[in-house]
């Protein structure tokens, strides 16, 4: 029986990653999209989420546009440096012929999760901006989402867009807040994890063994990634942030998973959108999420590309 999910992103590389990535795992049936400003403009991810889907024969799935601005902040739009002017690298997918549906993201989620309620888990990838909204204006969708994992934080790690914040939730810290606080069931896949999974230069090149458009698609997206990587971190490679979601359902043994009352700055101040795990209960209160402080991320890295090796693309 798969596991019917819903994933909320800004793609961005590692976003389209996650999507190829579901398509080839059977242990998920990816229901819809819905976009959200983050790593590039609201206008580039629906356009980018549109084309990954056409590429991997798979426009039959739904993909709902929704936030172009945060609650409160402005746009960061800087994503650009690392996914690239299009937001898909040095890759170059030709114009979607598919288009959204005419539903607003936020209103798709709520109508899809009212309608099969706890049938459906929510995946984010992106800024929290589409889910807070919902939240706040269909309190009822906190008990009708199966589970919401999130990949975003940075609870020991430090940031990647701060040296204390990771970007999806720094670029939106107050939908954040309102999603860690909603009494939904989450599981947070923070950088403390994500880090340990690099995909390599040697695994796209065993990737490419095959002759396959979405394996040459991982190459041209993922060049400017890994280069950014190479240059800013001195990685020889790119960590796969989103596609490690996934692992909740495909391969959950290889997450080190700990429940933890876990907020998120919203002062205002240098530490804005910093995420902290109250370690030491000196809150006195009770965990509110499931939180992946550790992974086996080559073991993971190679369950990618074995699973991306089987997809035929279009
Ligand atoms: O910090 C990593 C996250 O920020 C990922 O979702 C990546 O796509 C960017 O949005
Ligand atoms: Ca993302």
């Amino acid at each position: 029986m798969s596991t019917r999910i819903i994933i909320d992103t800004d793609p961005g590389v590692d976003d389209a990653l996650t999507f190829l990535l579901a398509l080839a795992s059977p242990e998920i049936q990816l229901e819809a999209l819905t976009t959200v400003q983050g790593n590039v403009t609201l206008e580039k991810a629906t356009r980018n989420a549109l084309s990954v889907l056409e590429l991997a024969n798979a426009s039959h799935i739904p993909v709902a546009q929704g936030c172009s601005h945060p609650l409160v902040k402005s746009p960061h739009n800087s994503g650009e440096v690392i996914h690239g002017w299009s937001g898909m690298g040095q890759s170059n997918l030709p114009e979607p012929k598919s288009k959204i549906v005419d539903s607003h993201a936020i209103d798709y989620l709520i109508e899809r999760f009212l309608a099969e309620p706890n049938e459906i888990s929510l995946f984010t990838i992106g800024p929290l901006t589409n889910v807070a909204l919902a939240i706040r204006k269909e309190p009822r969708i906190v008990s009708a989402i199966r589970e919401l994992v999130i990949m975003g934080g940075a609870i020991r790690s430090g940031g990647n867009i701060t040296p204390l914040a990771e970007f999806n939730i720094h670029e939106d810290p107050h939908a954040a807040y309102v999603v860690f606080h909603s009494g939904i069931p989450i599981t947070l896949i923070p950088l403390d994890a994500t880090y340990k999974c690099l995909l390599t230069s040697a695994d796209v090149a065993r990737l490419n063994k095959i002759n396959s458009p979405i394996a040459r698609f991982v190459r041209d997206a993922t060049a400017d990634y890994m280069a950014f990587y190479k240059q800013y971190e001195g990685f020889d490679g790119c960590a796969l942030h989103d596609p490690l979601t996934l692992a909740a359902i495909i391969a959950p043994e290889l997450l080190t998973l700990a429940e933890h009352y876990v907020s998120v700055d919203i002062s205002g101040g240098v530490s804005t959108g910093k995420t902290f795990a109250d370690f030491m209960k000196v809150w006195k209160k009770p965990p509110n999420m499931r939180v992946a402080l550790d992974v086996k991320g080559r073991e993971f890295v190679e369950l990618f590309v074995e699973r991306i090796m089987s997809l035929r693309g279009a």
